[in-house]
């Protein structure tokens, strides 16, 4: 999340919530361009609409962020997610990967789920920060954004176990 990356300064526990707020400002906008891609390379129908789905979620973060920004009173602004960028990388090899079309799912599915996790901590630091700060409309707009995180992890984790993983083990 490139934290201590050069001219940050962090004088304020109020600076170092902002600084989060604009390193998943970044991490949310390199998902929007992913998903697509993600969605093209899924083989199952039903993984293929997940992705689809968290696409229309995922710009609804971007613009729920925008909304965070606002309630704070600052600019909406974007600051390289290093962290995001390279989880992206690695879907991208999963997404251009040659091989079985089952296992190349739960290839992506894998890649999914480090982004969602990366998500899920990034959202519960920055609505942690929010209510200790009593900024409780951010607060509170991060909560929603992050029980979204949480729904599309287990969402994956149930098509893995009920049909992707299955199918993938049939290659053994
Ligand atoms: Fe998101």
């Amino acid at each position: 999340m490139g934290l201590f990356s050069n001219s940050t300064a962090l004088n304020s526990f109020d600076d170092l919530m902002v600084e989060q707020l604009q390193d998943l400002y970044d991490a949310e906008q390199r998902l929007v361009k992913a998903l697509p891609k993600m969605a093209a390379a899924a083989h199952n129908n039903s993984l293929k609409a997940a992705f689809q789905d968290h696409l229309r979620q995922t710009e609804g973060h971007v613009s729920r962020l925008e909304q965070v920004f606002k309630a704070l009173g600052k600019q909406a602004q974007a600051k390289t997610c290093v962290a995001m960028k390279g989880l992206v990388e690695e879907g991208e090899e999963a997404i251009s990967a040659k091989g079985d079309p089952n296992v190349k799912d739960a290839a992506l599915i894998a890649a999914a789920q480090r982004v969602e996790h990366y998500e899920i901590a990034g959202y519960g630091t920055a609505r942690t920060f929010a209510q200790r700060l009593g900024r409780t409309d951010a607060a509170r707009l991060l909560q929603q954004t992050l029980d979204e995180e949480a729904a599309t992890d287990k969402k994956l984790t149930t098509l893995a176990e009920q049909s992707i993983n299955p199918k993938a083990a049939a290659t053994r």
